[in-house]
């Protein structure tokens, strides 16, 4: 009996920790790179964009680099791309090609935490300049990615021996030419590849997408990162706001039918034109899709910004991450109103009912979506026990509450009804495993 309880109270630690999930809603994806913090009108040099290692914490699941901002471009140097950093990155090859040694360490140190980490192509397209003549030259751009980011061998990576989990495009020039080949041949090479890579495309809110549109429609892309800013007719905070479109393209239109969707917000007001949504309203607009098979989360621009945006002593950041990830406090939120089952309420003394309500809270407070069956399935037992002993003469003197699901058809088969016992084993468990962890 213990044994269960051991198994998956250790796969709901383990099922914490796990953070990025690729078909998760609960995502929190921030940009950096680009050092957005700068616009603030107050700005503190002291709090200017600091190395990408600092931003990778457990309130980030994708980091997106910002940006290869020029392509392809024969003055860049034999790469035929420009890379940019801001304040991140100065150091260059002989050929002029930025040398980023720190970003590439950082890279690693924020994968082996299980952060996916994007490289962004295009930018702000009045202060970048890219674009392709033809559509084979996405193809063969693909490859100067890989052998410069990927796992191919360019003499110069800008990175060093880390490589990217996948590229992003964040085309707003609404030149479509190429990126279709681009991404079908990055699918190519993705295919011999040791590890998952992911592709993204950040379109504006504005449907369809002028820049993107093509892209979204023939290719397979993974995240759509949608900009609800700077678009007065569909920003986040805007009566326009039109997820619910994109939605329908995720359903109907999008060439990836698993396509995920994420609500791009700017970190603070002064980090976009417009379209800064506050806490408040982002909450709103999380309960209100977070249920849509497309959900993928919430995309901030950028990282410096979002860190030091206080609002009541927490970081945006850290605010519109816990909205993302309070699934498993409303699964608890679930489970209690299961347990509130009248006949429970009227036979159990209330000393041992309190115990069952934090004891129930407590343990799905650290479970994981996937268990949430287990768990509905052992309140079932619960209940239906509470009920034989309620009809009992001697009243409901226990309250079996986590149940196995073979412990469950073993007790159905035999009858059988376990006891405080299994009650205290369980919390002694939970008690041990989280002063292990
Ligand atoms: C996020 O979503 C994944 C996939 O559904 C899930 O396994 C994970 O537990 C969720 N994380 C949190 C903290 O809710």
């Amino acid at each position: 009996m213990m044994s269960y309880h051991f198994y998956w109270l250790v796969s709901a630690f383990f099922g914490l920790a796990a953070g990025f999930s690729a078909s998760g809603n609960n995502n929190t994806v921030v940009y950096w790179g680009n050092n957005a913090y700068n616009h603030n009108p107050n700005f503190q040099s002291s709090s200017t964009q600091e190395r990408l290692s600092t931003y990778c914490t457990d309130e980030v699941d994708i980091v997106v680099l910002a940006f290869l901002t020029t392509f392809p471009n024969a003055d860049s140097g034999p790469a035929g791309f420009a890379i940019n950093f801001a304040n991140q990155c100065g150091t260059k090859f002989s050929d002029g090609l930025l040398d980023c040694t720190q970003i590439g360490e950082d890279i690693k140190t924020c994968q082996e935490k299980g952060i996916k980490v994007l490289l962004s192509l295009g930018g702000d397209s009045s202060v970048s300049t890219y674009g392709f003549s033809k559509e084979s030259d996405g193809s063969s751009f693909a490859s100067v990615l890989w052998d410069y980011f990927g796992e191919g061998t360019a003499q110069e990576r800008p990175f060093g021996s880390a490589t990217v989990d996948g590229f992003d495009l964040d085309i707003e020039n609404k030149d479509q030419i190429g990126y279709v080949s681009m991404v079908d041949k990055l699918r190519e090479l993705f295919q011999g590849a040791s590890k998952d890579y992911f592709i993204s495309a950040a379109p504006q809110c504005v449907y369809p997408d002028e820049s993107l549109s093509d892209v979204l429609e023939k290719s397979k892309v993974d995240f759509a990162f949608i900009q609800f800013y700077n678009n007065p007719s569909c920003n986040a905070n805007s009566e326009g706001f039109n997820l619910a479109k994109w939605e329908e393209f995720a359903d109907s239109t999008a060439y990836n039918g698993d396509i995920k969707l994420f609500v791009g917000v700017p970190g603070a007001d002064y980090a976009a034109g417009s379209g800064y949504a506050d806490p408040s309203e982002l909450k709103t607009i999380i309960s209100a899709h977070q249920s849509n098979a497309h959900f993928g989360g919430v995309m901030i621009w950028d990282a410096s910004v979002a860190v030091n945006n206080i609002i009541d002593d927490q970081s945006y950041l850290s605010l519109v991450n816990g909205y993302l990830k309070q699934s498993t406090n409303s699964l608890s939120q679930r489970a209690l109103s299961e347990i509130d089952d009248p006949i429970i309420d009227t036979t159990s003394s209330t000393a041992s009912n309190q115990v069952t309500r934090t004891v129930v809270q407590t343990f799905y407070e650290v479970i994981v979506e996937t268990e949430y069956e287990i768990f509905t399935t052992g309140i079932a037992s619960y209940q239906r026990d509470s009920k034989i002993k309620a009809n009992s003469p001697k009243g409901p003197s226990s309250t079996p509450l986590i149940v196995s699901k073979v412990e469950m058809r073993k007790r159905e088969e035999s009858g059988s009804i376990a006891t405080v016992p299994n009650l205290i084993a369980a919390i002694l468990v939970f008690v041990s495993v989280s002063l292990l962890v």
